[in-house]
């Protein structure tokens, strides 16, 4: 028995998906997976909800005219904004980023947390119902990320730039005691160096990514989406982009090719 071999589709904005993408990957190596970049409309952080439904819209129906059995939002911003309207509108399972606030507020010790995510992500449901339900307790020191997606974008995140912003979006939490930071947006991920360097090492830095690509693989096993077939580990990715494709090419050759086996990956720009 097969299962269902159709591929996942996962979209962002631009690359920031990439670090869902390498956690599902890791754990469903036998998938196929289809990426979309909307690298002409990105960042997403700052746009209206509307405009980012639309967007979402446009890229999920063109993943489910490739075949996509399931789809992650691999964004926080798009999740916020348009997970909802998705669910409410096509007919497959749509797995969004959840801000990991609950097991950040579960574990500090300081009973205070940071959360640096964009502006997008903070006004959402999600988020707000989040934070009531499981930091109710904790002291809350949130941050919107102003310039960072575009500095990962343009491949400076492990730059002084970099440096310099994170040091002043992060250094009034520290100041406020806390222990845990969490990212809030998936292109964040990509500047855990950077962070690392300037953080003290008390601070737990959580990705909610491999939670993300667990639920993933929980509700696709349970729908009876997994592929079953054994084809030795080989993982199969289109990626296609709105735009220019260096920065995720560049993105792939540093992160998710040295992590997993990728037998074939085949690039593609079109237009939303
Ligand atoms: N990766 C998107 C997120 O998780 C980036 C948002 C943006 O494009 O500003 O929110």
């Amino acid at each position: 028995m097969n299962g269902n071999c159709n591929p996942i589709g996962i979209f962002d904005s631009g690359a920031g998906g990439l670090t869902v993408l390498t956690e599902l990957v890791k754990i469903m190596p036998n998938e196929r997976y289809i990426y979309f970049a909307d690298t002409a409309n990105c960042p997403y952080g700052s746009k209206p909800a509307e405009e980012i439904i639309h967007l979402s819209d446009r890229i999920t129906q063109f993943l489910l005219s490739k075949g996509c059995k399931v789809v992650v939002v691999a964004c926080n911003t798009a999740t916020a904004a348009a997970i909802d309207h998705l669910r409410s509108s096509y007919n497959i399972p749509f797995i969004g980023m959840e801000p990991a606030i609950k097991p950040a507020s579960q574990n500090t010790k300081t009973k205070s947390i940071g959360v640096l995510a964009t502006a997008g992500t903070f006004k959402g449901r999600l988020y707000i119902e989040t934070s009531r339900k499981y930091a109710a307790d904790v002291n809350v020191c949130y941050q919107v990320g102003e310039g960072l997606v575009e500095l990962v974008e343009s491949g400076k995140a492990n730059s002084t730039e970099a440096e310099q912003l994170l040091h002043r979006y992060v250094d009034p939490m520290v100041d406020c005691n806390i222990d845990h930071l969490v990212l809030g947006c998936t292109h964040y991920p990509f500047l855990k160096s950077t962070l690392e360097k300037i953080l003290p090492s008390n601070i737990t830095i959580v990705d909610p990514a491999p939670a993300v690509a667990l639920q993933t693989k929980r509700v696709a096993d349970n729908q009876g989406l997994l592929c079953k077939e054994n084809s030795m580990n080989s993982t199969i990715i289109e990626f296609y982009s709105s735009s220019n494709t260096d920065i995720l090419k560049n993105l792939i050759e540093t992160h998710l090719k040295p992590q997993h086996r990728i037998d074939d990956i085949y690039f593609t720009n079109i237009k939303l």
